[in-house]
């Protein structure tokens, strides 16, 4: 730890429930789980999109009448101007909607990465702000599109490191299949209302399908004896899910069918899958998820259009990472501390010399001892120290110290004159290169 501010003062304000701040080092890791998502979907040909956060209200109500994240988790207000506008709760919304407002060329491929907004009971992995990495390919009904994505996501665990990842596979079917699997649902929880929780009655007025997914012990036998979707699928839709399977295959990646699957939101139709971390307890542990919602970009006001995508939520994978202990936060540190006992201006020059080569650099301010100083340098993660005295300062030249043992033969102390000072650093020492955009796995 670092000097701190002596500060024994209550802060007058804390963060609100279900929000929180996330601060170095751990932004680092958060910075990189982004730049790896990146360095996934990136070169499979999707493109950054970024959306404003706040929306008209009415694109989510398009996400369906029957869904809780929407008529009862939105931070939804009207600003000065009186419109009706809400802080988005998911991105597929709000990127269907920039596709009918922009009309780009399909096949529209997107990335998007950025804080969702939900009025939720706040609890581990699961927040009021969240952030969550996010794939939609707009315009393509080729089931080898939905091939595509789940594999971005399955490849994206495996990046991270995790290995107690389970994918879960299930098809919705098309319009007319998913109707008809509505009512006989209805049918078969209304003649078994008794075995149903008060809860799960309620749900059931809303939406059958989403009693599916309730995770009360007390729905739970009714729910094992409901109708399958696989039984009332047309023929196309079971055509889809079966080119969907083999091409999953086909990439080797395991998966379990899962009849069950019916997700928070109202929009899917065909597929939909989700990744389950198996570290985390049943009510959070969904890591990711995603399907068709082949209707959306409709709804709100564009032309037909196919889409299928998914999300991945940070904070909860992150909390699986650090349940296995993979992905862990990177080492921070700069290239080079500059340590100047005369007063600071050497030091603000050569820490702007070597930005402006490239390197990082960082120093002390306020005129602290040497002593603190060097504290402060090993802190600091720098390999390297550079002194400056008032013998130095006055002969012209530098101390080069480093502050690491590499195996590789790292130079010992060393004088250097001033004016040859960066060249030096950089012939004599390893420093590290600016950050690349996109990581590598560890
Ligand atoms: P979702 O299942 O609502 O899907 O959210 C995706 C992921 O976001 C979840 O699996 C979870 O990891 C994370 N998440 C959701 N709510 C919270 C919360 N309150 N706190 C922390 N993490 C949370 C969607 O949002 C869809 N838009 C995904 C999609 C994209 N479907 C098609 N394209």
């Amino acid at each position: 730890m670092g000097p701190q501010i002596a500060c024994d003062v209550v802060p007058a304000f804390q963060t609100s429930p279900g929000m929180r701040d996330i601060l170095p080092p751990d932004s680092a890791r958060w910075r990189r789980f982004v730049d790896v998502f990146a360095g996934i979907v990136g070169p499979a040909g999707y493109g950054l999109v970024i959306p404003p956060l706040l929306e008209d209200a009415g694109v989510f109500q398009r996400v369906g009448e029957a869904t809780e994240v929407v008529t009862k988790q939105m931070y939804r207000f009207t600003d000065l101007g009186g419109r009706d506008v809400a802080l988005r709760p998911e991105l597929t919304a709000s990127i269907c909607r920039a596709f009918a407002e922009h009309r780009p060329a399909v096949p529209w491929k997107v990335w998007c990465a950025g804080p969702q907004f939900r009025y939720e009971k706040p609890q581990r992995g699961r927040l009021r702000q969240f952030e969550q990495v996010d794939v939609e390919v707009l315009g393509v009904d080729d089931p080898h599109v939905d091939v595509e994505v789940i594999a971005l996501g399955w490849r994206f665990f495996q990046a991270l490191g995790l290995r107690r990842v389970e994918l879960a596979l299930n098809t919705l079917g098309q319009p007319d299949d998913r109707r008809r699997y509505v009512e006989a649902l209805r049918d078969h929880f209304e003649a078994h209302l008794d075995a149903l929780t008060e809860e799960g009655r309620q749900t059931l007025t809303r939406n059958p399908l989403r009693v599916l997914d309730s995770k009360r012990s007390g729905d739970a036998d009714v729910i094992a004896a409901a109708p399958a979707m696989t039984d009332h699928l047309s023929d196309a839709a079971a055509d889809h899910f079966a080119t969907v399977r083999a091409g999953v295959d086909a990439l080797g990646i395991p998966y379990r069918i899962e009849p069950r699957l019916v997700r928070g939101l109202d929009y899917y139709l065909r597929t939909t899958f989700e990744y389950l971390g198996g570290t985390l307890d049943s009510a959070q542990n969904a890591l990711g998820g995603g399907g068709r919602y082949d209707g959306l970009v409709e709804a709100l006001g564009g032309p037909a259009t196919p889409g299928v995508g998914f999300a991945v939520g940070v904070d909860r994978t992150l909390i699986a990472c650090d349940d296995e202990g993979v992905f862990s936060t990177p080492a921070v540190g700069v290239d080079v501390f500059v340590v100047d006992t005369t007063g600071g201006a050497e030091a603000l020059v050569i820490t702007e010399e070597l930005r402006q080569a490239g390197r990082s650099a960082d120093r002390a301010f306020d005129g602290r001892s040497m002593k603190s100083q060097m504290k402060a340098a090993d802190r600091s993660g720098a390999d390297v120290a550079v002194i400056i005295g008032p013998d130095e300062l006055a002969a012209e030249t530098a101390v080069v110290r480093p502050l690491r043992v590499h195996g590789d033969g790292t130079p010992d102390q060393a004088v250097v004159p001033r004016a040859k000072l960066v060249h030096h650093l950089i012939q004599h020492h390893s420093l590290r290169s600016p950050a690349p955009l996109a990581s590598e796995d560890e």
